[in-house]
C-alpha cells in the first residue's frame, strides 16, 4: 500500500518514489515504449553490445489538466544528442530519452536555428528530378556537402545497425515512469549498462490531484501555487531498480563555488559512480568528474571523492566537441567497472 507524502514545514509535501508511482498516472504510450525498450535490449544481447541509456533536454510541469500552461526546465538537449553520438561511435547501443522536439542525434547538425536546412538546399532549373520530369532537381550547395555525407552516412549505417532507439517525454511525469521502466529493464545487460543523465529534470511539480481542469483564469490579482517536491528519482534507480548499472548523473550549477559541493552531496546520498559538474556558462568548454576515490573506506566523508577537471580550447579548436571527450572518458571507466566485477 502507498504511504501518504510527508509535510515538510520548509517546502511543502515532499513524495517518496514509492508514494509518486502510487498517485500519478502513468504516461498513455508507456507500455508501447516498454515493449520497444525489450525487443532492442534483446537484440543488443545477443549481440553482445554495452547498452547507453542518454537522457537529454528539460522536462515540464504543466499547470493545468487542459494544458495551456507549464513552467520549463533549461536545456536545448545539445550535450545530450552530441554524447549519443560519441557513444554510438565507440561502439555502444543508445536509447536516447529526450524532450520531444529538443535536439537529437544527426539531425541536431542542420538544426533549424543555427543551421537551417533549407539554406543549403539548391535548385537546378538545368536538370530534371529523377521522379517527376516536371520538377526541376535538387542539389546541395558544395560546400556543405562533405558535412553532409559524413553525417548521413553515419546516421544511415546506425539505422542498419538498428543500434539507437529514440523515445520522448514532455512532462516530468513521462520522464519518471519512463526512466523507471526502462532502467527496470535494462537491468538485465547487468554491468554492460550505462546511464548518462544529462536531462534536467523539474525539482517541483503539481500532482494531478491539485491541478486546475481549465485554463487557470486571471483577473484576480496575483497567482499563488504552491508546488510538492519531485522525488529524487536516483535514490531508488541505484539502489533498486538497477544495481549493476555504472550511473552518471550531471549537476549544473549558476555559481561555481557550490559545484564542487553539490556534486560530493549528490554522490554522498545517492552513491553511484560518477557527477559531472558543469556551470551554465562554462558547460562547453570545461567539465569536472566527481567520483568516489577507489581506495576511500568512507564515501560518506567529503574527502572520500576525487576531482578530475577535463576541459578544452575553444580558440585553437572551434570544431571541438567536449562530448567527444567526456564520453572518452567515461567508456574508459566502464570497462573498469566492468573488468571489477567480481
Ligand atoms: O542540453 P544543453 O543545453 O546542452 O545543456 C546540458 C545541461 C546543462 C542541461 C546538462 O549538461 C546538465 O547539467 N544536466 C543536469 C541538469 C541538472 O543539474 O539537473 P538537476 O539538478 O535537476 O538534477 C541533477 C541530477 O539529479 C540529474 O542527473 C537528475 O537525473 C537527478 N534528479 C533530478 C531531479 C529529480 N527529481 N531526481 C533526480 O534524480
Amino acid at each position: 500500500m502507498a504511504t501518504s507524502p510527508q509535510a515538510d514545514g520548509e517546502s511543502g509535501t515532499v513524495f517518496s518514489a514509492e508514494t509518486y508511482f502510487a498517485t500519478q498516472p502513468p504516461p498513455s504510450s508507456l507500455e508501447q515504449d516498454v515493449a520497444r525498450v525489450k525487443e532492442f535490449l534483446q537484440r543488443q544481447l545477443q549481440d553482445g553490445r554495452k547498452v547507453v541509456l542518454v537522457t537529454s533536454g528539460g522536462t515540464t510541469v504543466p499547470l493545468e489538466l487542459n494544458v495551456v500552461r507549464f513552467l520549463d526546465n533549461f536545456s536545448a538537449g545539445t550535450r545530450g544528442a552530441t554524447s549519443a553520438e560519441y557513444f554510438l561511435k565507440a561502439g555502444y547501443a543508445v536509447i536516447f530519452m529526450h524532450r520531444q522536439f529538443s535536439l537529437q542525434p544527426f539531425s541536431r547538425h542542420y538544426s533549424h536555428s543555427t543551421h537551417p536546412f533549407l539554406d543549403f538546399l539548391e535548385i537546378d532549373e538545368s536538370s530534371q528530378s529523377a521522379t517527376s520530369a516536371s520538377s526541376p532537381r535538387i542539389t546541395v550547395r558544395p560546400s556543405e556537402e562533405p558535412q553532409l555525407v559524413e553525417v548521413l552516412s553515419t546516421y544511415k549505417a546506425v539505422h542498419r545497425a538498428g543500434t539507437l532507439l529514440t523515445l520522448n517525454f514532455v512532462t516530468v511525469n513521462d520522464y519518471l515512469w519512463l526512466l523507471r521502466a526502462v532502467s527496470q529493464e535494462m537491468s538485465i545487460l547487468g554491468r554492460s549498462c550505462l546511464y548518462y543523465l544529462a536531462a534536467a529534470v523539474s525539482d517541483f511539480f503539481l500532482p494531478r490531484q491539485k491541478m486546475s481542469v481549465h485554463k487557470i483564469q486571471s483577473g484576480k490579482g496575483s497567482l499563488h501555487i504552491e508546488m510538492d517536491q519531485v522525488p529524487k528519482i536516483l535514490k531508488p534507480l541505484v539502489a533498486e531498480w538497477t544495481r549493476e548499472g555504472f550511473i552518471v548523473s550531471f549537476k549544473l550549477e549558476t555559481d561555481p563555488n557550490l559545484l564542487l559541493p553539490k556534486a560530493c552531496q549528490a554522490l554522498a546520498r545517492y552513491g553511484h559512480q560518477v557527477v559531472i559538474g558543469n556551470d551554465l556558462h562554462r558547460r562547453k568548454f570545461e567539465v569536472v568528474f566527481v567520483s568516489p576515490k577507489s581506495s576511500s573506506s568512507s564515501a560518506s566523508q567529503p574527502s572520500a571523492y576525487e576531482e578530475s577537471w577535463l576541459r578544452i580550447d575553444l580558440n585553437k579548436d572551434p570544431h571541438k566537441e567536449i562530448e567527444e571527450d567526456i564520453v572518452a572518458e567515461l567508456v574508459k571507466r566502464h570497462e573498469g567497472w566492468i573488468r571489477n566485477a567480481t
